[in-house]
């Protein structure tokens, strides 16, 4: 179950907190991501009325509505409602999660399932040791050790001044044996400085009733970082950021500098590719084996192998870039297919264009792709050879082989083979200079000077 409903108060923003991005995806779907890997029977996201997240969670996963945003208690009363009507095996144990500590793995999960198995305790919360553990609620723990309580705050009034050197938090990841967190969330009070449900009082009552709770210690605190403000989301997208790298750069990929790339997490990369400073590849973009991407800005585009980007290049959505083909410096392109081994180097704008194989467009080939109502494609051949400053008025359709005149504006089809010359042509006025010296000269000769 993932804890998500709420907008997340201290973002300051009209987005819900989970929704914000973290490498490309929204932050709740790295925890969905995470429980799905982990093998979870069931996946259940606690969602506001609004249901903000209905569109991004991926299929088969619920959506359970926390009526009112009365803690995390009370979204997990909402999640369990949903789980228990799903008809799923009701004994298993309950996995709980939060939207905002996005960087969980599957790996820790399946450790905290264990723990909590090996240990046979009602309830296992996964812990953890911060420098700085400002907000986070703190582990209480006896004088032997055993987990008394989890003390909150982040708002003045629920902890004492020795409580708040504590440096132990709870991570807000727990197991809870089904039949035990049952029971102990009807009895859940607001009694506490935000008046809410706190779900960390389900082990207090646990514990009371002669339950075992267990507190699992996680290793490597970045996987448990919560997520409250922008500051946090920043220190967490870092983490997450050279986490993609270090993938990357294990399967043969060189990223030049990663403290200056950014790729989102569904990028693939292929093996020999360079990936020089300055690049950003976001979304679904897919690039072969040895490219070269210099400082450019691709979006959901194919780069098949040997594909050379930039520097300065902005690939938008449906860019394809077929085998060996080059795009170059201030070089826009959407929606269009390059055939493999076909340059644009220079200063170009190709949307919504299929051009064919190993055809050269020249420094400044424009796609006028817009009407101004309505999108059209430009369709040229392979072996095309554009002069500079080419406009393509869109639709039309240049045939294999074709030239262009530099300077062309084109709007209707050129040939297979023919050279299209869509220019004034050139008049030279012999003697101009001289006679326009002679004029310049008479104008600013005094008025009495004339005859
Ligand atoms: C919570 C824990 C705290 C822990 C910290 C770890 C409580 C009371 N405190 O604090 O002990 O150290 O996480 O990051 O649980 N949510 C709902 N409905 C609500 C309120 C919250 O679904 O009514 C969701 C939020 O979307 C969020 C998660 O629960 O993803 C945690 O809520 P948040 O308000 O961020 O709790 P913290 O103060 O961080
Ligand atoms: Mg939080």
């Amino acid at each position: 179950m993932i804890l998500a409903a709420g907008r997340g108060t201290r973002m300051r923003s009209r987005t819900p907190k989970v929704l914000h991005e973290l490498c490309g995806l929204p932050m709740v779907l790295w925890p969905v991501r995470a429980a799905l890997a982990a093998g979870a029977g069931r996946v259940v996201v606690v969602d506001s009325p609004e249901r903000a997240l209905e569109g991004v969670l991926p299929e088969g996963v619920r959506l359970a509505v926390q009526p009112r945003s009365n803690g995390t208690g009370g979204a997990v009363v909402a999640g369990l409602a949903e789980l228990d009507s799903s008809g799923e095996d009701g004994e298993a144990p309950v996995v709980i999660l939060s939207g905002d500590v996005p960087l969980v793995s599957a790996e820790t999960i399946s450790e905290l399932v264990r723990a909590h198995e090996r240990g046979g305790a009602d309830a296992t919360m996964a812990s953890t040791v911060l420098e700085d553990p400002s907000g986070y609620g703190r582990v209480v723990r006896d004088g032997e050790g055993a987990v008394v309580a989890v003390v909150e705050t982040k708002t003045d009034g629920d902890a004492t001044p020795e409580q708040l050197l504590i440096r132990e938090v709870n991570t807000g990841v727990y197991v809870f044996s089904a039949r035990a967190l049952r029971e102990a969330l009807p009895r859940l009070s607001a009694d506490n400085a935000q008046g809410e449900l706190y779900l960390p009082q389900a082990l207090d009552l646990i514990r009371a009733d002669g339950g075992t709770v267990a507190a699992h210690a996680v290793a490597d605190e970045r996987l448990v970082l919560g997520v409250n403000d922008r500051a946090a989301l920043a220190r967490v997208r870092a983490l997450a950021q050279e986490a993609i790298h270090a993938r990357h750069m294990a399967a043969g990929v060189s990223i030049v500098d990663p403290r200056t790339t950014v790729i989102d997490v569904d990028v693939q990369i292929g093996q020999d590719t360079t990936i020089e400073p300055f690049t950003t590849l976001r979304g679904a973009t897919r690039i072969g084996e040895d490219c070269v991407v210099r400082h450019s800005y691709l979006i959901d585009s194919l780069l098949e192998d040997g594909a050379v980007v930039g520097p300065f290049a902005y690939l938008r959505p449906g860019s394809v870039l077929r085998a060996g083909s080059k795009v170059g410096t201030f070089v826009e392109v959407k929606g269009s297919d390059i055939g493999a081994g076909t340059k644009i180097p220079h200063l170009s704008y190709i949307g919504d264009a299929d051009v064919g194989e190993r055809s050269n467009l020249g420094a400044g080939t424009i796609t006028a792709n817009y009407d101004g109502h309505a999108k059209h494609r430009t369709t040229i051949g392979s072996g095309v050879r554009g002069g500079v400053d080419t406009a393509f008025v869109a639709p039309v359709t240049v045939g294999d082989g074709a030239y262009t005149a530099a300077g062309s504006v084109v709007t209707e089809d050129v040939p297979a083979g023919a050279l299209a010359m869509a220019r004034a042509r050139q008049t030279n006025i012999e003697g101009y200079a001289r006679r326009r010296e002679d004029e310049l000269r008479k104008d600013a000769s005094p008025p009495e000077s004339r005859s």
